[in-house]
């Protein structure tokens, strides 16, 4: 592949930018595992206060942040319920069984949220033969489903069904606020009636490292005990809470231009053959189908023009948008993605498999 110029593999591949760096060279320090980290704190309050929760915890990843929220409210020995195609349960190295003993089960969705109904159906109450579900997860916006925005009324039954049925409810909102944003609603509304929330500095919003998990503070001071035990205790890390700082200040503000770009790519897509529905993109991930098998040629043609991006299964290809792509990238991108449907070596790469 020729260097890369537009780096659509992931929002999580951005850089810190020279005033997330100035902060991070100005923070004022401490030991945190001593509590005595002030931008520490400070990040942890705001975000608290973002999110809707009375407290919250640095976290070093998204991933720890869930996997703490599953061992804290699972129990050992119960099951786990998302969505089939929720990062738990497919991207956290079988985190649930490993740290917490816990066995997962799946409902799927074309869009990544099934209805309660099939919740329901999938959710095993207490009985005397098999495992009864300690802990469900919901998915907002849903990555592998290409970046699905769920507002209260897809929610608040399968909220209602949880609560009816004493089971935990985590919000993995990896990226809420680019849900928050393309509903028009604020983050906190989103969350209400979830036992937790864990939210990522590190994708949509530019932070270089970390994310939040949020919760009610007694449940966030057992939380913090979890993560010293899995070893997430971090030292001086104020150095990283300025920049989640700034990420959390200054990140939400910019989403759209990460929507609207997103938006630009899908149509272009489309124009260029691929299989995409328009309105399926809501946020800044587009995923579009290929043909049979031909996901991995099509990015490495796009590799081969400068444009990096991922297959995320044999057929469909993602392009995901962030801070450090601008408008001259996405038109790049776009070139490079209508030589490839035009100039495909073998056969019709764009004929849609889904
Ligand atoms: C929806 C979702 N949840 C959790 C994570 C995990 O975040 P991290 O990579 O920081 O562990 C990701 C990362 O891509 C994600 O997309």
């Amino acid at each position: 592949m020729m260097e890369i110029q537009v780096d659509l593999r992931s929002d999580t591949v951005t850089r810190p930018d020279a005033a997330m760096r100035r902060a991070m060279a100005e923070a004022v320090v401490g030991d945190d595992v001593y509590g005595e980290d002030p931008t520490v704190r400070r990040l942890e309050e705001e975000g608290a206060d973002a999110a809707g929760f009375e407290a919250a915890l640095f976290v070093p990843s998204g991933t720890m942040g869930n996997q703490i929220a599953l061992h804290l409210h699972g129990e050992r020995g119960t099951e786990v319920l998302s969505d089939a195609r929720a990062h738990v349960n497919e991207y956290e190295m079988a985190g649930a069984a490993a740290w917490s003993g816990l066995q997962s089960r799946t409902v799927a969705a074309a869009d990544g949220l099934a209805g309660a109904a099939e919740w329901r159906a999938a959710l095993h109450p207490r009985s005397s033969f098999r495992a009864r579900t300690s802990v469900m997860v919901l998915e907002n916006t849903h990555n592998m489903a290409g970046g699905r925005a769920f507002g209260r009324e897809r929610v608040n039954p399968i909220l209602a069904l949880a609560r009816a049925a004493e089971v935990r409810v985590h919000l993995d909102g990896a990226r809420i606020f680019n849900a928050a944003v393309a509903l028009g609603v604020s983050a906190a509304a989103l969350t209400a009636g979830f036992d937790s929330v864990m939210f990522c500095l590190s994708k949509g919003l530019g932070a270089p490292v970390g994310s939040l998990l949020a919760g009610e503070r007694r449940w966030i001071d057992e939380a913090r005990l979890v993560r010293k035990r899995l070893g997430g205790g971090m030292r001086q890390a104020g150095v990283l809470a300025a920049a989640g700082l700034e990420a959390l200040r200054h990140g939400p503000g910019r989403l759209a231009e990460d929507h609207r770009r997103a938006r630009r790519l899908a149509e272009a897509i489309v124009a260029s053959g691929f299989d995409l529905q328009l309105s399926a993109v809501e946020t800044n991930i587009v995923i579009f189908g290929t043909a049979p098998d031909g996901a991995e040629e099509v990015v490495a043609q796009l590799g081969e023009r400068g444009v990096a991006c991922a297959p995320v299964s044999p057929s469909a290809v993602r392009f995901v948008t962030h801070r450090d792509i601008d408008d001259a990238g996405i038109e790049r991108a776009i070139t490079a993605l209508r030589d490839v449907a035009s100039a495909a070596p073998r056969g019709p790469l764009r004929e849609s498999a889904r």
